[in-house]
């Protein structure tokens, strides 16, 4: 992870910032996101697409991380964005990202949604359904406006990652059936209201092998023969997301892997071509800091507990997928110090609050500090307020600068919204 080092005296830095440093002035839990990382990832992506004849759109995909900073940083770069929301469209053009630069995917879009998407010029919706093209054509007609469709196909293609993150299989919700697909643009093309542009796929995240990708793309490149063979146009394909990061020992996908993949299978086609690229971007440049509230002993000849003052509402991902995030002491002396074994939990009142069964980290005692690793993607934007914790404070590091992006949440607003109804006895007030 080229952006953090460990020094003698400072102990782990992230680009030139030391991290106690951030740490003494916040407190903890803290999220730190790398400008730098961020805007070096961008450029390796952006540089393998280049070089061919056939142009790439980048969308950040937006659910990853959608603080404006981090869109900001990915949209100097020049970053489009691929949103699933009304939400996260209204966040990426607060953080400056052009509505014509914006795809629109998601399984069940609102008719508001739709209305709010086609209003702001938005560059391309990927329809998942027969029914949802039926809406959006009514919502379409009725602004008098016409909706750019790609339709997003289910190739039945196993993506190989966790179960929970695969989204291109015939049992997922996602995308339109493989078989269904020719007949369903052919009555995109003839509906009022809709402009059929082309098609998207996206097969699911955390994708470190490039044969799911090839045949995936395969079987898009021959629908796009069976579309135009019928005599309509096929201008867009978008290629969707889901290239992985190394978390342990996994090898990260190379984009230059992906990108000779998409050109190899697509590239002849004449068609533009777009990615929604989400965890290979932010996910490296992200840490969570932690402190260690308590050791906590265990049964005779287990591990101790460590239990952090972080938890699985800050960072979900090991609860819900049994992820698995690098974990390094702040401290320059922890650093070295010996190894042992420990379980590394939360406070939270559930046994699925816990980070690492069995980690191997070197001694940690009540207040040392440690950052979880690669927490850039899926890390705050998936936090509750579970158990009444409020959400940790954000901060973004450009080389020696450091600036707090988002305050720590006060703990009075976790109720500031909730209302008493009137016939609630009140008595004991
Ligand atoms: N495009 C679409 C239509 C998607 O559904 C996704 C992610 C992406 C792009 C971006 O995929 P990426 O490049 O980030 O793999 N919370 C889970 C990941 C859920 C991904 C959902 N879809 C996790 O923490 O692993």
């Amino acid at each position: 992870r080229p952006a953090l080092s460990m020094h003698a005296v400072d102990g782990l830095v992230l680009e030139d910032v030391p991290l106690n440093a951030i740490a003494d002035a916040l407190g903890t839990p803290t999220w730190v996101m790398s400008a730098g990382t961020l805007r070096a990832r961008y450029r390796r992506l952006a540089t393998a697409f280049e070089g061919t004849d056939t142009p790439v759109s980048i969308h950040f995909a937006v659910k990853a991380n959608d603080h404006l900073a981090v869109l900001r940083v990915l949209a100097a770069e020049g970053a489009g964005a691929d949103v699933v929301s009304g939400g996260e469209l209204r966040r990426a053009m607060a953080a400056g990202i052009p509505a014509c630069r914006i795809v629109f995917s998601g399984v069940g879009k609102t008719a508001d949604e739709m209305r709010l998407a086609l209003r702001a010029g938005i560059a391309q919706i990927n329809v998942e359904s027969a029914e949802e093209l039926d809406l959006l054509s009514a919502v379409a007609v009725d602004e008098g406006l016409d909706a750019p469709v790609a339709l997003r196909i289910n190739p039945d293609v196993d993506a190989g990652t966790h179960a929970k993150i695969t989204t291109g299989l015939a049992t997922n919700k996602f995308g339109i059936p493989y078989n269904r697909a020719a007949d369903l643009y052919a009555h995109a093309a003839a509906l009022p209201g809709i402009r059929a542009v082309g098609l998207a796929m996206h097969i699911g995240s955390q994708i470190t092998r490039m044969q799911p990708y090839r045949t995936a793309y395969a079987k898009l490149a021959e629908l796009v023969r069976t579309i135009r063979a019928r005599g309509l146009a096929v201008d867009v394909l978008d290629c969707g997301g889901g290239l992985g990061i190394s978390y342990r020992d996994e090898s990260e996908g190379a984009p230059e892997a992906l990108a000779s993949a998409i050109h190899t299978e697509l590239g002849d086609l004449g068609t533009r071509l777009a990615i929604e690229p989400g965890r290979w971007l932010a996910g490296p440049a992200g840490v969570l800091l932690s402190t260690v509230i308590l050791r906590k002993s265990g049964y005779d000849g287990m591990p101790p507990f460590l239990v952090l003052d972080a938890a699985m509402n800050d960072l979900m991902r090991p609860s819900l997928y049994d992820a698995w995030h690098g974990i390094l002491p702040l401290s320059p002396t922890e650093a070295f110090a010996p190894v042992e074994q420990v379980h590394v939990v939360g406070p939270v009142c559930e046994s699925g609050d816990t980070f690492g069964h069995d980690r191997s980290l070197p001694h940690m005692k009540a207040g040392s500090r440690l950052a979880l690793l690669d927490c850039g993607a899926y890390g705050m934007v998936m936090s509750s307020t579970y158990n009444a914790r409020p959400l940790a404070a954000q901060v973004m590091v450009d080389g020696n600068r450091w600036s707090v992006i988002r305050d720590r949440q006060q703990t009075e607003a976790l109720w500031a919204a909730d209302r008493i109804p009137e016939w609630v006895d009140t008595a004991l007030l």
